[in-house]
Formats: structure tokens, sequence, C-alpha cells
């Protein structure tokens, strides 16, 4: 799979599965949310196994803009006013952690230390509300009096020494002496026997899946509470140079970040399978505002939202003890990854975190975003195109930008000839 970040990097192939094995625990999904997992796990002193459907890091991880930080988007005065200031301070605590935990392993992937920056070009009120909650909470954050953009702005905050990364070469240096299973796709979990495509199994006390969509339709009603969101991403040459990494405080604006000689600039973000601007956004601004820059290449991304913007962290569903879930990261699976990563640990060790019950997956799930998920399911199940998506039976809309069909009820996506992009679904569009 060639991405943006392949051309710098090399990453280690892996066997697919031939016979069956056992260990203490399995993780579903070779991206960086289960390598991590893997990494710590081991490190623990457990028995890991990493089955991949495909390669390592062809998903998301791929595709990634790899900002670390603690700021996702303006999410603490959020939290705060659903749960209350001690959860958005438990919430700050977790990605505090896995920005310092990120440190703590830097070397070989590029790791660079640098401030983050929110911004809006139009409202201030909310950075001051953002800003306020920060306070409250204990957060390192500050005004900032300049910023390196060349639009106008109605204000900024800093926050200090986040990180960034090269994340293909942050993947390979965590398969260092881990299991790993490339093209071997798990087709059923039955208790603790994991069965793949071609018949072997895996039995493993503890399975984590880290799938970016959950799999399983069956439990915990992921299909409710997540959808998927895509972004697009110019590459752009010969823009003026920034230190800092930007984003704006909102799910459709932009984000900025320096790689290399170039910039990495995000937006046109919209929910999968709904139309959006895609990259005609990111073109216009760089059209406008920086003259004599020029967009060599271009890639897209895609997110799962959670109902109240917190990843789903946990037990996968209450009455099935050995199976964990980690999903729904938003734009910010960087961060989230690591969470997980030691979250998960902290379980399967026994030495539960003290923030972990922000993550809880089984948490009250009334927010606005369902109806709004129980709209899109119901109206695009109803309609009677073709296409049907193979996950729940949805009808795919055709993307012209990036030439698939996709789904608007969960995020699947299909190459134009059907095949299989993104899930939560798990095989290609039937014919007939
Ligand atoms: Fe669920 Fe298409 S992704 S029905």
């Amino acid at each position: 799979m060639e991405t943006f970040w392949t051309n710098t990097a090399k990453l280690p192939s892996f066997p697919s599965m031939t016979h069956d094995v056992r260990a203490d625990v399995l993780v579903i999904g070779g991206g960086l949310t289960g390598l991590l997992c893997a990494y710590h796990l081991k490190r623990a002193g457990l028995d890991v196994v990493v089955t991949e459907a495909d390669t390592i890091g062809s998903g998301v991880t791929g595709r990634t803009t790899a900002k670390i930080t603690t700021q996702h988007g303006a999410c603490y005065h959020t939290i705060a006013a659903r749960y209350g200031m001690g959860t958005a301070r438990q919430y700050y605590d977790a990605n505090r952690e896995a920005l310092e935990a990120y440190h703590d392993i830097a070397g070989e992937f590029d790791l660079k230390s640098c401030d983050g920056f929110l911004f809006s070009r139009i409202h201030r009120e909310v950075l001051e509300t953002e800003y306020n909650t920060l306070r409250t909470i204990g957060a390192h954050v500050e005004w900032a009096e300049d910023v390196e953009l060349p639009f106008p702005v109605a204000g900024a905050l800093r926050i200090p020494h986040q990180a960034q990364v090269h994340p293909l070469k942050l993947l390979a240096f965590l398969t260092a002496g881990l299991t790993i299973y490339e093209h071997t796709r798990v087709r059923e979990i039955r208790g603790s026997i994991t069965t793949t495509d071609n018949g072997t199994t895996i039995t493993a006390k503890s399975i984590i899946v880290a799938t970016h969509f959950p799999f399983l339709n069956r439990h915990g009603a992921y299909f409710l509470k997540l959808y998927q969101h895509r972004s697009y991403v110019a590459v752009v040459d010969q823009a003026p140079p920034i230190e800092g990494m930007y984003w704006e405080a909102s799910n459709s604006g932009f984000t900025i970040r320096q790689c290399g000689d170039q910039l990495l600039i995000v937006g046109g973000g919209h929910r999968t399978g709904k139309p959006g601007l895609g990259w005609k956004a990111t073109e216009q601004l760089v059209r406008h505002y920086y003259p004599g820059a020029e967009i060599t290449a271009r890639f897209a991304t895609q997110d799962c939202m959670s109902l109240d913007g917190i990843p789903y962290i946990g037990r996968y569903a209450k009455h099935i003890p050995q199976l964990y879930v980690a999903t729904g990261f938003g734009g910010w699976g960087m961060t989230s990854a690591m969470t997980a990563a030691l979250l998960l640990t902290g379980e399967l060790i026994g030495k539960p975190k003290p923030w972990a019950p922000v993550f809880a997956p089984d948490r009250t799930i009334w927010h606005r975003q369902l109806a709004v998920n129980v709209g899109e399911t119901f109206k695009t199940m109803i309609t009677p195109t073709v296409p049907r998506c193979p996950h729940l039976g949805c009808a795919l809309k055709w993307n012209a930008a990036e030439r698939s069909w996709d789904c608007p009820c969960h995020g699947s996506r299909f190459s134009e000839s059907g095949k299989l992009r993104n899930g939560p679904a798990t095989g290609d569009i039937k014919k007939g």
C-alpha cells in the first residue's frame, strides 16, 4: 500500500497464520492502536499475538497527520458541561499520560516536540470558555500573541510541549519482538477461541478489538454509537515553514502542521457518505493564502466519531468479560491510541488507571448525536437504490472525488469495482 508516509519509511512484513496458536492476549488489528497495545502488554510480561487482515499500518495509521496532543479540538468545556469538571480533569490526565508515554519511548521515529495551537477564525468566545475550563482543571495553556497562519484569526490558545511524529517509523519501532500475522482476517470469536478466514484458531484469555470500527455487530451497539468522518489532506510545497501545529476549534475546520519541507493542511471534512467540499476546501485555502505554494500530493483520512466526543475504550460489552475494544478516537487517533494501550494494559495486569471510567464504552448513549445516527441509518436503509452495503444493507453513495462507494450509515467504503476499502463491512459489495 502506497501512502504519503511510505516514501520515507519501510515497514517489516510478517507471515499469515498457518497453524493454531495460544496466547495470553490476542490483539485484532495491526494499526497504531493494536501495536501500541501489544507493545505495552508485552513489556508488562504478557504473551501477545497480533492479527491484521491486510498489512500493518495499511488502514488509518498510514493516512494520519500524526499530531500528538492533549487538546482535541475545544473538547474540555464540552466534556465539563456534559459530565462535570472532574471528568474533564480525568480526560486531561489520561491524555497528559499518553503524551508523556510517547516522550518516554521517543527514539527512532522522528518525534518532534512542539507547541500546539487551537484557533478560531470567528468564535473567540469558544476559546475563552475553553481557556477558563483548562485553567480550572490545571492544564497548561496561554493565549497566543502571534500565530504563524496567513489568515486572520479571532484568537488562539497555545498548548506547550505537544508532539508530532512519523507514524510509520513509529509503527516499525513498535514491531520489534512482537508476534504478528498479516493477511489474517478474523471471522468469528466464540469465548476464548477466535477463528480466522482460513480456519486457523487463536486461543487467548483476553481479546482486544483494535480494528478502527469494531466489526462485531451483535454486541455493544457500536453501529449506533459511532459514525465515520472523512477529512482531506493537501501536501503543500513552497509554503512558509511553521514551528507549531495548528487546529481549528470545529470538526470541519482546518489543521496545519509542518512535515519536512512541506505543510500538511487538512480540511473539507464531512460525514462519510454525505456530500462535502473535500479537497476543494484545502485547494481554495492554498490558492488564497499561500501564493506561490503548490499542492504536490493529497490523501484522505477517516475517523470514527463517538456520540459524546470521548473514545470508547474498555469492555466491548458488559456480558463478555474477556473482550475489549478501543475505538471512537475522533480526529485524535495518535494520542487516543496510546491512551487505549495504557488503559487496556492497566486493566489486563490488574492495575486499572484512575481515569479509565471516563472511557467506559457502556456509558450513557443519550446524546443528540444518537438521534442523528439513527435518523441517517433509517433514511439510508429505506433508500431503494443499489449498490447496497454488505455491513447492514444501507444504500451506498457514489463519492466522485475519491471514485468510491461510501456508506452514510457507519462509513464503510468500497472501490469503484466493489472491493472493500474501509470497514465496518468485512467483505466486498455483493454482485447481482
Ligand atoms: Fe453499516 Fe454500511 S457501514 S450499513
